[in-house]
């Protein structure tokens, strides 16, 4: 049995993974026929859109889909069809950490992966692969595997394979240009190689055959969550270590510079900040503490635990520094927050630090005022009720601004927090915003963005991470 030739892809789930990655495969096989699908309605119009105001930012992103949309690239809410005309089915939809029940604040939620393995059973009539494509715990291949054979019509086959993602928001379509690998699992069995080999095929139109990989199911599953832990490991090794420097007056730049020039190591990934956000770390994390603690393995689950640990930490003693520093209380006093969005170039908040700060912020009744380049307001107002859930917004809308620019955030402010490291900043007019800072005038750079030196000789108090006095 040949591997069959994909011409009709169908990708369930129109966010941050499945929409970059299946226009970016739309734009370099024009003979694929690629259609995107979401229950959103909303998120498919701005996929939609004549302008194309796309509902995700990403550098790139509007190119690729106005070159591809309309000829091999569609968006649409009808699920069913296009599930029904698909060869190859990418699930990508979204797995959340679990709120409640068994695992809650640790494991996948998986239901949403569930639902739309139950609507391909229900509807495909043709043999389908089905590609999980979403970040989940290991195994779920296996329950899809279940649902697909036990709600399966007679004659209709389905394959699974594990293909996670290993884009960074961003930087998404760079990264799906060019990635450092692709990894592909599938059963050994021939029915299973030969749907990896059919997807391999997808992406060798524009990816060197060398970068894929083919491994078995569970050892790409585990190698998404294994990745995720080691890029986040290091990054609380390097905020560990900015504790010392600030104790000891270390600068943490040069520490992982130093350490980065080890070849072994390596210079990516060891930027200290106020903390790592984003979708994927801290959920994929605690994925793999519950599948250790699971599988009777305490010590394993303890150790990758401490890693999201080291990140609260990192955030919470920022936010303690700001109060210390500006003599022991913030009540009533005013902070600029730039940046809201968990790093630069996205307008993505989830599990961004700058809500962990601002929160903070709040509870000593501080006033806040936030300025982020990409974050829709609406955005920011949900985040912030939902990360202080009994005070009422109306509450919250009191002690918080939400502002267009950054000069306007920095107008006359005790103090200034960098959250997010966009370069804009870099250009903000630091002069003109210390003439009408009340003095002494505070800076808090949580990103090692600006320039300490520059704004020190200004007038500014500043406080970087990972950087005490010199000794
Ligand atoms: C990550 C992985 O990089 C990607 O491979 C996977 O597919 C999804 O999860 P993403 O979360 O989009 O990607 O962004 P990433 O660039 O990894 O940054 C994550 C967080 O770590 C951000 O908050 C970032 O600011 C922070 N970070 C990153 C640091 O604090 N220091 C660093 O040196 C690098
Ligand atoms: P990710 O960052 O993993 O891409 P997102 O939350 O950005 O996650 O996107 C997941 C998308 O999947 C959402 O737009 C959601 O509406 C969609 N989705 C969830 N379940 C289904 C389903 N059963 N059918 C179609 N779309 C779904």
């Amino acid at each position: 049995m040949a591997p069959v030739q994909v011409k009709k892809i169908c990708c369930i789930g129109a966010g941050y993974v499945g929409g970059p990655t299946c226009a970016v495969i739309a734009l370099k096989c024009p003979h694929i026929t690629v259609t995107i699908v979401d229950l959103n309605q909303a998120r498919v119009d701005a996929w939609n859109s004549k302008d194309f105001d796309l509902p995700i930012y990403e550098p790139g992103l509007v190119d690729v889909v106005k070159q591809a949309r309309g000829r091999n690239l569609f968006f649409s809410t009808d699920v069913d069809k296009a599930i029904r005309e698909a060869d190859l089915i990418f699930v990508s939809v979204n797995t959340p950490t679990k709120k409640s029940g068994v695992g809650a604040g640790f494991a996948a939620d998986l239901n949403y992966v569930e639902s739309a393995t139950r609507r391909i059973a229900a509807v495909a009539t043709s043999d389908k692969i089905v590609v999980e494509k979403s970040t989940v715990p290991c195994r779920t291949a296996e329950s899809m595997r279940t649902i697909l054979e036990a709600n399966s019509k007679p004659g209709t086959h389905f394959d699974i394979l594990s293909n996670p993602e290993f884009l960074a928001e961003g930087t998404a379509i760079t990264d799906l240009f060019s990635p450092d690998r692709v990894l592909i699992g599938s059963l050994q069995t021939e029915s299973g190689q030969n749907a990896s080999q059919a997807l391999a095929a997808v992406y060798a139109n524009w990816i060197p055959k060398e970068r894929i990989l083919t491994v078995g199911l569970w050892s790409s599953e585990l190698s998404k969550l294994a990745a995720n832990a080691m890029l986040a490991q290091r990054i609380s090794s390097v905020n560990a270590l900015s504790a010392i420097c600030e104790a000891t007056g270390a600068n943490i730049d040069e520490v992982a510079h130093a350490v980065g020039f080890d070849s072994r190591i390596g210079p990516k990934f060891l930027r200290a900040s106020v903390g790592f956000g984003g979708s994927c770390f801290q959920k994929d994390i605690l994925n793999l503490v519950y599948l250790s603690e699971s599988l009777h393995l305490p010590q394993v689950a303890a150790y990758w635990r401490q890693v999201v640990e080291m990140n609260e930490y990192q955030k919470s003693r920022f936010s303690k520094t700001v109060v210390d520093t500006l003599f022991n209380t913030i009540t009533g006093k005013h902070i600029a927050v730039l940046g809201f969005a968990f790093k630069a170039d996205t307008g993505d908040t989830r599990e961004s630090a700058s809500i962990s700060l601002i929160r903070d912020f709040l509870s000593e009744r501080a006033y806040v005022t936030i300025y982020d380049p990409k974050v829709e307001v609406a955005q920011i107002w949900q985040d912030l009720q939902e990360a202080c859930p009994t005070t009422p917004l109306a509450q919250i809308q009191k002690y918080v601004n939400i502002v267009h620019s950054a000069a306007e955030a920095c107008e006359q402010k005790e103090a200034i927090v960098i959250a997010t490291e966009w370069k804009e900043f870099l250009d903000i007019d630091w002069q003109h915003v210390y003439d009408l800072m009340t003095k002494p005038a505070f800076v808090f750079d949580g990103r090692l963005l600006l320039d300490a030196e520059k704004l020190t000789k200004i007038g500014f108090t500043v406080k970087t991470i990972g950087r005490g006095g010199r000794v």
